[in-house]
């Protein structure tokens, strides 16, 4: 990320009416998304708690002793009093240390080995001492899920899983399974994220030039990217999109002065690939 725009489009997302955040300090930018929400404060645009920010707990920091000081140092990058939500990123861990992708002379990742409930009651401390307002879980199977909800002597279950989610990789399993259970998902990539091969499956084709999209769009004089969003919505999926693109992030907040049929629903439904773009083969 080029230095200064994450902060301009933050400012300009929550000018636009945009309240949650999603950052994390793998990121490397939460120092810019701190000072744009404070900036919006300062000129009374927002006050702290319009602002809904999520933060992550990255591999490296899973053995629960680190649990609060990683969060302590985001908290200080952002120059902010608490999170509104905190998630472990992803449920397999890496050697803790500097390293953010620590590796061996072979190149090989170097894990961890932690347990997921141990690294779960720290995070569960955190909400306690007041410093994220929620708790959650991200890239988090079923099974995974009920790791934590199965844990004997649980005080609070994740509010949250953010997954990838979006017309072609609907996730209808994990979906009903995080309804039953009262589990909000959080849907990232929700338009098909960047063609950036470093780190995506580019053998799935783009989302946005999928031809029902399009014609559904035209219908409503709507982007494909303003009915993917919607969908999502509508069957109760929060979404995260990613612009750093002025024109973009206001088409993106587009999206609720219209909706639906149940038919289109259905067909955008049928699109399902059941691929991820983003694999995370580690
Ligand atoms: P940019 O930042 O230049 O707008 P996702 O949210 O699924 O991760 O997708 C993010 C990608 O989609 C980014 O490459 C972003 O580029 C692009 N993007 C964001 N909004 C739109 C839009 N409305 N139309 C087309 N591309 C978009």
């Amino acid at each position: 990320t080029p230095k200064g725009s994450c902060l301009e489009s933050v400012k300009i997302a929550i000018d636009t009416g945009y309240r949650h955040i999603d950052g994390a300090f793998v990121y490397y930018n939460e120092h810019e998304v701190g000072q744009a929400i404070r900036e919006k404060i300062a000129e009374g645009k927002i006050k702290r708690e319009d602002i809904f920010y999520c933060g992550k707990l990255w591999n490296t920091c899973h053995p629960p002793e680190l649990v609060r000081p990683t969060l302590e140092k985001t908290l200080k990058i952002l120059q902010l009093d608490y999170v509104d939500l905190y998630i472990i990123e992803l449920p397999m861990a890496f050697k803790p240390g500097d390293a953010i992708y620590p590796k061996d002379e072979n190149g090989k990742f170097i894990y961890h080995e932690t347990n997921l409930c141990a690294t779960w009651e720290a995070m569960e401390a955190c909400k306690d001492a007041g410093l994220a307002k929620s708790i959650g879980v991200s890239n988090f199977n079923r099974r995974q899920l009920e790791m934590i909800l199965n844990k004997p002597g649980l005080k609070y279950k994740p509010v949250s899983n953010q997954v990838e989610c979006h017309p072609y990789f609907t996730q209808p399993k994990l979906l009903e399974f995080c309804r039953q259970h009262d589990i909000v998902i959080v849907g990232y990539s929700p338009l098909g994220t960047s063609r950036d091969e470093t780190w995506v499956n580019v053998s799935s084709p783009p989302l946005l030039k999928d031809p029902v999209l399009n014609a559904i769009g035209k219908k409503y004089n709507k982007t494909a990217a303003q009915v993917a969003l919607r969908f999502s919505i509508q069957r109760g999926v929060v979404v995260i999109p990613k612009s750093f693109n002025p024109q973009r992030i206001r088409e993106n907040f587009q999206i609720f002065d219209f909706s639906l049929t149940e038919k289109e629903m259905k067909e955008i439904e049928a699109l399902n690939k059941n691929v991820r773009y983003v694999e995370l083969l580690m």
